[in-house]
């Protein structure tokens, strides 16, 4: 049986006059993996920040596992039950990356240190961080790994869910590829992922929605072959034509060899 985690209905949110989210709708199933896609100032960010919490919408309801948590106070409470991969990774500078991942096992989540250590380092080693770097400062990793890093954080927290913010595009493109492959290899294990992208291949391949998003509403979703090779509406379809052109890709390619 299908299983919603995550309902969001009818979300809004305004800074002073201007509209950022409107009417927004939509649900993800357990061990589902959501790609939103859009341009910028669309409201992808807004989006996943009030998921999160960290933005309090005006108006709408957001369910996770059935707890309506827009109307619940103990926020660190619910964050430490939903995983956040932000652009810039976000780590602590002055913490090693070990120690990065153990911080919210030890703070949030008041394992024992034994515990909290085998959490950490399995996460880590999941993520194809090896030993000889979780001792190492964020500072002395590459983009790649720091991203890596900042995954195996989220995993080590045992989420219901992790929510992306454009994970790869602060990275160079032969890091972007270990950070994505990371990222299906979560979601071929049944993580429950919201992701914000612009890697189509990534959303070809992984997706089993992708969501479209323009002035702050889901204009179109459907299945990756649909929203990103046949959009229905026009404005969907422009967006596309360009991001294909950046891509250089021939879009037959992806239709024949990655058509699940
Ligand atoms: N704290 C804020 N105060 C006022 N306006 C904001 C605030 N945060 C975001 N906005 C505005 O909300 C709109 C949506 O921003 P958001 O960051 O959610 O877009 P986005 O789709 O993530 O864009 P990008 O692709 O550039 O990351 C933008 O017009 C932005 O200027
Ligand atoms: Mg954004």
């Amino acid at each position: 049986m299908k299983v919603d985690l995550l309902v969001v209905e009818d979300l809004w949110k305004f800074y002073g006059k201007e509209v950022i989210l409107k009417n927004v709708n939509f649900n993800v199933e357990k061990g589902e993996t959501k790609v939103i896609i859009g341009p910028s100032g669309a409201g992808k960010s807004t989006l996943l920040r009030c998921i999160n919490l960290l933005v309090r919408p005006d108006r709408g309801r957001i369910v996770l596992d059935g707890d309506v948590i827009t109307e619940r106070r103990d926020v660190h409470n619910i964050r430490s039950q939903i995983g956040f991969v932000f652009q810039h990774f976000n780590l602590f500078n002055h913490l090693t990356a070990i120690d990065n991942v153990l911080l919210g096992l030890i703070k949030v989540k008041r394992l024992s240190r034994e515990d909290a250590m085998r959490k950490a380092k399995e996460a880590l080693l999941s993520v194809g961080i090896a030993e000889d770097l979780w001792r190492k400062y964020p500072a002395q990793l590459s983009g790649g790994q720091q991203q890596r890093v900042a995954i195996a954080r989220a995993i080590a927290m045992d989420p219901k869910i992790i929510l992306f913010d454009e994970p790869t595009s602060a990275l160079d493109p032969e890091l972007i590829w270990e950070v994505l492959n990371v990222m299906e290899k979560l979601s071929r294990n049944g993580m429950t992922m919201i992701v914000v992208t612009h890697e189509l291949g990534f959303a070809i391949k992984v997706a089993h929605e992708v969501m479209f998003m323009d002035g702050g509403t889901i204009i179109e979703k459907g299945l990756p072959e649909q929203i990103l090779l046949n959009p229905r509406s026009e404005r969907v379809r422009r967006f596309m034509e360009r991001m294909w052109y950046l891509y250089s890709m021939d879009r037959k390619f992806w239709r024949s060899e990655n058509a699940k």
